[in-house]
């Protein structure tokens, strides 16, 4: 610091150069406390580089902005009212300095005005906490640019800058620029309020135009970052050509400008939004114009927004629907007489006039300005508001550090880092709006989504939409007269929305363009997990094509009111009874040759479990739980496999008990005095109840549902299949039994007729035999409720086979040919038998 020490005191000549503002124009008003106001007057928009001859701007020649005069009228404007009602700063005269920063190649010269004590020098000092400058606090400039250049040199002095229309997010940084306010929400806002636009009209394919400055680029990417995550498509962006000094477009321009155009036609997006300063845009709607291009929903960032000299072009009412995005409107009035009041001549300033300045003059905005009278009163007091509140933010805050009272205030020295403080803490209501700067130094007004109208009766900028920072919420959106026919919304998107059901498959690189894919039968679109994969259905419910949801299966098992279950019931009643009647007659002969032949009280032991296995038939119909599964898969293969067992035994009687006895004389002893009969049956019935025991500690007897794989919308509900599957090998054990009982049974055929059981042994047993090995073929290729019946019906019939197979013969003869059932026709039929064989 010690160098600048020295240096302390040292003048910048550059000052001396700035030539001296003329007396008594617009731009000048003496006061106890100067504002300096910085506008853009006339505009040109940078790269304009003059290669072959060097020239210094002359802003003069630049293309003459009639919102930068409009804006400067309005700061003359309040602080004639301030000074006008001596109730806010009673006894103070406010003066301003406004200077044209033409845009922004005129940025440096006014600061350094500003900045300058009234001798024109800016001393370098240590420590500028006690210097005045000129000003005490800036209003502006407009764009973000110049207010960059601007604030980095108003930083040092801590002296209050406060911006009515640069919005850009930078400036938010409070760290890089402490003094620098603004009466504007930043483009955040409105990015966002332009991207809840297009979520209200559902349009999610659109074009993006920016231009090739900092604004446009800034914008852009802003507008892109905010779209992402909401299913909003960038189709393409381009930029603008910068245009030339005198906006005459050279040929390269002109066939950019053409190659945007032709673009802009062949895309499916029909919304446009347009990030650029209107300078720039001058040259590309003359060519939309002169392509007839149309049907297209422009929407302007704030920098064109209510741009009288682009509105002028009424040809662009046949290029589409035109909305705009700018601060809300708040009437001020007597402004719109003010701004075509002729300056008139005040009392001399004493300013020693030594000539006039390009900064400090523009002949024609006044006239100009007056030519745009009737559209910029009907477009109402917009970004003219935030330069008439900051204007009474510097007086509200002059008010409190004067300590102004009712009549007078202390007309003290005033720093500038002391009235920062104070702005920093204004509030205050101006016209019905709060005026208070939020932490980032930012004022939270609404902003309004516009439409522009050519229809004189109304207002160019057709208030559509209000947006409230605050909330960051789009409101009230109303009427809005579109472009197309019938005035239906316009569509721009680039793949039309998914019926329900539907999920997106995605086509190209973009998240909006997708083609719609009906969800199969079985699965389902849960929209809000995930839109481009249907889901499969759970394993009991199914769903219809194109499904949202799933339903619950239909689910199958075998029902009393059914035609096959009847008929079942019906066979297993029969057997019942003719079982039971079987029993009764059985009873009655007991002591006959026929039963004692039959078996005897082994007889009995069979046609118990086929009663018993009757009785349980039920258990199949219905819906099966663990205690009907658990009957269908032990109860009826122990009873079966009892039967099967004792016709086996029988059958080996028969047969081998004569040889049996002359060749093995003490196997037949042993057999015949340790019961051999029941001890053979009572082992395999051991082993068979083993095997399903085993098995039902193995796997579940639980019920489950498989899809049907002729109906998937129907599940069969089951006794678990696998435990099936196990029983199959069980069952083995019963069709080894089978045939042995058949072979010996067959090898019996020989025999007397009365004894002669091989005929139906074989027939039952081969019935059983083909039934079972047929039954499990079936079972291996087709699963459905009929397997159930299937695997029921033959097994009903496997029992009848039994019943009346083997005990309906010796029933019959019992009771009709009682003669036979004797013990003497036994033994002649005996003698018979070993006379034939001898
Ligand atoms: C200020 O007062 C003068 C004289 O009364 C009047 O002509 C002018 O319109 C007033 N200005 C404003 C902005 O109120
Ligand atoms: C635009 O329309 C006008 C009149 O309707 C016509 O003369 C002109 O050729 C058209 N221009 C183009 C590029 O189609
Ligand atoms: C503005 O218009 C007035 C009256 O119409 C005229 O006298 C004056 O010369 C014009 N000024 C300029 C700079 O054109
Ligand atoms: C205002 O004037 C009154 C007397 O007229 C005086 O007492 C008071 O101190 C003054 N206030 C200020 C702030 O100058
Ligand atoms: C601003 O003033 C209003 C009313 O005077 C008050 O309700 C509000 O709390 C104030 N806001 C702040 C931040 O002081
Ligand atoms: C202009 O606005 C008036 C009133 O709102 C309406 O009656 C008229 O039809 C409009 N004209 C056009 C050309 O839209
Ligand atoms: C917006 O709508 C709400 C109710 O829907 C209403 O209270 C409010 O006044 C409206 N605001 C504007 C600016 O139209
Ligand atoms: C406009 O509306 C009419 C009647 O409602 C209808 O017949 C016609 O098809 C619509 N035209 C368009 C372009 O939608
Ligand atoms: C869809 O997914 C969401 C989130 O993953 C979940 O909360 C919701 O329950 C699902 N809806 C259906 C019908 O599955």
């Amino acid at each position: 610091m010690g160098r600048w020490a020295r240096m302390i005191c040292s003048l910048f000549l550059l000052l001396q150069v700035l030539v001296e503002p003329a007396e008594n124009s617009d731009f000048y008003l003496t006061g106890d406390y100067l504002l300096g106001g910085l506008f853009s007057l006339h505009a040109n928009v940078k790269g304009t580089v003059h290669l072959n001859y060097l020239q210094v701007p002359k802003c003069k020649e630049y293309e003459m902005k009639v919102l930068g005069y409009n804006l400067m009228q309005a700061m003359r404007f309040a602080v004639e009212e301030i000074n006008n009602h001596s109730s806010l700063l009673p006894g103070v005269l406010l003066g301003y300095e406004m200077v044209d920063v033409c845009y922004i190649s005129n940025n440096v010269q006014p600061v350094l005005y500003f900045l300058a004590q009234k001798d024109y020098f800016l001393p370098i000092q240590e420590d500028y906490s006690s210097y005045v400058p000129r000003v005490v606090a800036v209003i502006g400039p407009d764009n973000s640019e110049s207010v960059v250049t601007v604030a980095n040199f108003l930083s040092l002095f801590l002296l209050p800058q406060i911006t009515y229309s640069a919005i850009s997010d930078q400036l938010r940084n409070k760290h890089r620029f402490p003094a620098l306010l603004r009466t504007m929400p930043s483009a955040d806002h409105h990015v966002e309020a332009i991207a809840q636009l297009m979520l209200h009209f559902r349009w999610n394919w659109i074009v993006v135009l920016v231009s090739s400055d900092d604004y446009g680029r800034d914008n852009g990417q802003r507008l892109s970052e905010r779209l992402t995550g909401r299913d909003i498509c960038i189709a393409f962006q381009e930029s603008l050509p910068a245009p030339q000094p005198n906006q005459v477009a050279t040929p390269e321009e002109h066939s950019r400008l053409g190659a945007i155009v032709d673009k802009l036609q062949q895309s499916t997006a029909r919304v446009v939004v347009v990030f650029s300063p209107d300078l720039a845009l001058h040259n590309f709607f003359r060519e939309v114009l002169r392509r007839n291009f149309t049907g297209v929903v422009w929407i302007a960032s704030e920098s064109w927004a209510i741009d009288p000299v682009l509105h002028s072009f009424t040809e662009l009412r046949h290029a589409g629907t035109f909305l705009a995005v700018t601060t809300q409107s708040v009437p001020i009035p007597g402004f719109s007489e003010f701004r075509v009041r002729r300056w008139q001549a005040g009392p001399p300033s004493g300013r020693n006039s030594q000539g006039s300045t390009c900064n400090q003059e523009c002949d024609e905005c006044f006239n100009t300005t007056k030519s745009f009278n009737t559209i910029l009163t009907l477009s109402g007091e917009r970004v003219v508001y935030g330069v008439y509140s900051a204007v009474y933010a510097v007086a509200h805050a002059l008010h409190s550090l004067l300590g102004c009272g009712e009549t007078n205030c202390t007309k003290e020295v005033v720093y500038p880092w002391q009235l920062l403080k104070e702005i920093w803490k204004v509030n205050f209501t101006l016209l019905g709006h709060q005026i208070i700067f939020d932490h980032e130094g930012d004022m939270a007004m609404p902003l309004d989504i516009i439409q522009w109208q050519w229809n004189m009766s109304q207002s160019p900028f057709q208030s559509i939409a209000s947006y409230y920072p605050a909330q960051r919420q789009l409101k009230n959106i109303s009427y809005i007269s579109w472009h197309t026919p019938n005035n239906t919304v316009p569509v721009s998107m680039c793949s039309k929305s998914c019926q329900p059901g539907q999920r997106k498959k995605p086509v190209g690189t973009h998240s909006c363009c997708f083609e719609c894919i009906d969800c199969l039968p079985g699965t389902f679109l849960n929209q809000t997990a995930d839109e481009y994969d249907c889901q499969s259905c759970p394993n009991n419910k199914w769903s219809h094509r194109s499904g949202t949801s799933c339903f619950r299966r239909r689910l199958a098992f075998l029902e009393w009111h059914e035609a096959p279950t009847i008929i079942v019931a019906m066979l297993a009643a029969l057997g019942f009874f003719s079982t039971l009647a079987i029993m009764v007659i059985f009873w009655r002969h007991f002591q006959t040759p026929m039963v004692r032949s039959a078996g005897g009280p082994m007889c009995f032991l069979m046609l118990t479990p086929l009663l018993v296995a009757y009785m349980v038939v039920p258990v199949y119909v219905g819906s099966p739980t663990v205690s009907t599964c658990l009957c269908r898969q032990t109860l009826f293969p122990i009873c079966f496999t009892i039967c099967i067992s004792c016709i086996t035994v029988r059958s080996f009687q028969i047969v081998c008990i004569f040889k049996m006895a002359s060749r093995l004389p003490r196997a037949y002893s042993y057999w015949v005095r340790y019961h051999g009969p029941y001890v053979s049956v009572g082992f395999i019935t051991a082993l068979k109840v083993a095997t399903v025991v085993g098995i039902l500690l193995t796997t579940s007897p639980n019920p489950t549902t498989r899809a049907d794989p002729d109906d998937p919308q129907i599940m069969i509900l089951s006794c678990n299949p696998n435990f099936r599957g196990l029983l199959l090998f069980s069952t083995g054990l019963d069709l080894a039994l089978s045939v042995v009982g058949f072979s010996f049974a067959y090898m019996g055929k020989e025999l007397p007729t009365n004894y002669n059981e091989a005929k139906f042994i074989t027939l039952s047993m081969t019935f059983y035999f083909t039934s079972s090995v047929s039954l499990c073929t079936f079972m291996s290729v087709y699963s459905g409720v009929l397997v159930t019946i299937m695997d029921l019906l033959v097994t009903v019939l496997n029992l009848l086979a039994i019943s009346l197979g083997y005990f309906g013969p010796k029933c019959y003869m019992i009771l009709f040919y009682p003669e036979r059932n004797t013990q003497a026709y036994f033994n002649s039929m005996i003698q018979g038998y070993t006379m034939r064989k001898d």
